[in-house]
């Protein structure tokens, strides 16, 4: 089965989860932690590169106060009761985002959890934490227009690679997958320069009820797909012909 290196993951629905139980917003929250536990599992077992996670979207900070301070600081909590396993199992954490708006002990915890597990290789686990991707591209354009005002760039050297080079996800390969949960079929602002070209998979099911078995489904869906980029398909198939 062809397998993706690198899945990027809206977790969706955890608030019309809870409401359909009777629950506080918070609960489902809550429940969106063991799914993201799975992910990790399932990547080291499939030996999946990297995953990347929406947790918190720049446009989430518009909640209600209650539901956004409910939410840092089940962060918080997460990266204090997960980070020993994640170091164990051979997974480096990294956060992306803009972390200057948010609280400093959480931004600190969040420095120490990315140090404790940064010699890890097994996976790459990236947690999207007041991101944008808009944010993410506009923040690129700054950082080589600074480099061209310092005389280090010119800016016919500004290429896709240069602009790769300064978004979040630079280094990583890019998503071949890209999941939505819960239903919506939209990329909400996640990382758009990234998935130019990932094969997008939305399911009905809510992030909290999002299990092994949805996973694996997910990837068997992507196995299926045959990526063009842009050649025809009898090209395709005749460039797979010759690599073997
Ligand atoms: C996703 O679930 C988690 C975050 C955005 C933080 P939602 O909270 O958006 O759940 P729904 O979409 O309201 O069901
Ligand atoms: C996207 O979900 C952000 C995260 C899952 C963290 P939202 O629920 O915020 O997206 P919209 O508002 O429905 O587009
Ligand atoms: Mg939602």
């Amino acid at each position: 089965m062809t397998l993706p290196r690198h899945i990027a993951v809206i977790m969706d629905g955890n608030g019309r989860w809870a409401e359909a139980r009777g629950l506080p917003r918070s609960s489902g929250h809550q429940h969106g932690l063991e799914p993201v536990r799975m992910c990790i599992r399932r990547c080291r077992h499939y030996g999946i590169e990297a995953l990347t996670v929406y947790a918190f979207s720049s446009e989430n900070w518009r909640r209600p106060s209650a539901e956004v301070s409910g939410l840092m600081n089940l962060f918080f909590d997460a990266l204090e009761s997960d980070t020993g396993s994640l170091l164990e199992n051979g997974v480096r954490l990294r956060f992306i985002g803009d972390r200057d708006s948010l609280e400093p002990a959480l931004r600190a915890r969040m420095a120490e959890s990315e140090q404790r597990t940064a010699a890890n290789h097994q996976l790459s686990f990236q947690v999207a934490v007041s991101y944008g991707g808009r944010n993410d591209l506009m923040r690129a354009a700054r950082t080589l227009a600074e480099r061209c005002v310092r005389g280090e760039l010119r800016s016919e050297q500004i290429d896709e690679a240069a602009v790769a080079g300064e978004v979040s996800l630079a280094g990583l390969p890019e998503p071949d997958l890209f999941i939505r949960t819960g239903g919506e079929q939209r990329i909400s602002n996640f990382l758009l320069w990234n998935i130019a070209y990932s094969e997008l998979y939305f399911t009905d099911t809510l992030w909290p009820d999002f299990d092994e078995a949805a996973f694996d489904a997910a990837l068997q869906q992507f196995a299926t797909r045959q990526r063009r980029f842009g050649l025809t398909g009898a090209q395709v198939v005749g460039s797979q012909a010759g690599q073997h």
